[in-house]
């Protein structure tokens, strides 16, 4: 239960909207000029690319993400880069003084004049900021800690923060500066964190990954002005997060071949393919219910996998506990790779590696058969770039031919069956 204190209609809440004369006419939508979202450049291509291809002058933006994630540290690259390239960034803490925040600016050597700092949590002080430095982009960190007085209740309760980010978006539409705010996502799926501003925001990023690994996935899950399937890839360093380019290059570089349990899947991340490695070990239980545990996949597709593997192969895992971990801390969600799952579980149980220079590409369906996935040909395009000489992909029953890059050989399999016949080395 969340206490949402009632406040009467004043001046200073109530927008008096929808009573009176309109202040805008109608337009025609032919003679709308688009203009107006032209976007500003910005040198950090992996944010850009997930932004839909630059900063919308005027927007709201949410980056949401975990405590600790690293999304400080991204949004001062970002203050940085936006100040030196289009003018005064206006960058509000609330959670850390001016001080640390100009410490880990210098340890990541970054330095900007046009950069303005200032520790902050009443909105109408910040409001007053912003009216005095004129700012072409400003950067609230955190929504949580931002608070009213027209509102009594805390700071960071669903009507405090509310409230906030839609004056908020006032004043990015009113005066044409950007705005992007963070929020921190709690254990608990969070009340008043970014899902209650998700329709107030034009964009809603998350910045996601493994504590424990050094990859950082940047997601867009709502954007007005682009695609939402965009995903850029960052790795924190001791000089911030930096820009991963080749991320498939970076997921197999630990890879030892000729280890059973271990296959590449191919998926996709947004328009862009993906190479991730799949390991997977099955070792037999001493518990009276084998244990199952999924790392990076989903747990169900991960039991879905087992059973398929059960019934239609007759792998033997009933008396196996079952372990799949997703190389680099990535979480993959996609069916596509479910062949590469089910290949490393059944290389593992049957101890037999899988050939090095194959990728796999597949959804496995209960009876056991492979079916088609979408963007096949970026994927394959992908492999070959990275030195895989074969792939495994599902039997395509298509008129349309395969364009297949030179150097990759194609085998189509109709079931995980023949895939594995395919896939496995001679034990
Ligand atoms: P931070 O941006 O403060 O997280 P958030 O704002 O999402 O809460 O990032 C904190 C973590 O990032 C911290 O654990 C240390 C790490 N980090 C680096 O590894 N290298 C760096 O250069 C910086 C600035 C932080
Ligand atoms: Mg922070």
């Amino acid at each position: 239960m969340v206490e949402e204190v009632i406040v009467a209609e004043t001046a200073a809440t109530g927008s008096g909207r929808g009573r009176g004369l309109p202040t805008r006419a109608p337009q025609k939508l032919s003679q709308i000029s688009a203009d107006s979202t032209a976007r500003l450049a910005l040198p950090l291509s992996e944010f850009a690319r997930v932004l839909g291809g630059g900063v919308v002058p005027s927007s709201l933006v949410l980056l949401g993400g975990d405590p600790g994630i690293g999304k400080s540290t991204l949004l001062l690259q970002v203050a940085v880069l936006m100040a030196e390239q289009h003018g005064t960034v206006l960058y509000i803490s609330g959670e850390e003084s001016v001080h640390q925040i100009k410490m880990r600016a210098e340890r990541m050597g970054l330095t900007s004049d046009n950069l303005l700092l200032v520790t902050e949590t009443s909105l109408d002080t910040m409001l007053a900021h912003i009216d005095q430095t004129n700012p072409v982009m400003v950067i609230v960190d955190s929504i949580q800690t931002t608070y009213t007085e027209s509102l009594n209740s805390a700071a960071g309760s669903v009507s405090q923060v509310r409230e906030c980010a839609s004056r908020l978006q006032e004043v990015a539409k009113g005066q044409g500066v950007t705005v992007f705010l963070v929020g921190h996502v709690t254990k608990e799926g969070s009340i008043a964190g970014p899902r209650v501003l998700e329709h107030i925001v034009d964009t809603v990023l998350y910045l996601q990954g493994d504590p424990f690994h050094r990859y950082r996935l940047l997601r867009s899950v709502k954007n007005r002005f682009g695609a939402t399937s965009e995903v850029g890839v960052f790795e924190m360093v001791d000089k911030g997060l930096e820009e991963v380019t080749n991320p498939s290059e970076m997921f197999l570089m630990e890879r030892q071949v000729n280890v059973p349990g271990s296959a590449i899947a191919v998926t996709m991340e947004g328009t862009r393919p993906l190479l991730v490695e799949i390991q997977a070990l099955a070792t037999t239980t001493t518990f009276a219910n084998p244990r199952r545990t999924a790392n990076g996949v989903d747990y169900n597709r991960l039991l879905l996998l087992t059973a398929v593997l059960t019934k239609r192969v007759r792998q033997k895992l009933f008396d196996k506990d079952i372990f799949v971990n997703v190389i680099g801390g990535l979480q993959i969600d996609e069916p596509a790779a479910d062949l590469a799952t089910a290949v490393a579980l059944a290389s593992s149980a049957s101890d037999r590696p899988v050939h090095a220079d194959m990728a796999f590409v597949g959804e496995i369906g209960l009876s056991g058969e492979l079916r088609a996935v979408s963007q096949i040909e970026a994927r394959l395009r992908e492999a070959a770039k990275l030195g895989f000489k074969r792939c495994l992909i599902p039997l395509s029953r298509s008129k349309k031919k395969l364009d297949i890059p030179t150097g990759l050989e194609i085998i189509e399999c109709r079931s995980l069956a023949d895939a594995l016949e395919a896939a496995l080395l001679k034990g």
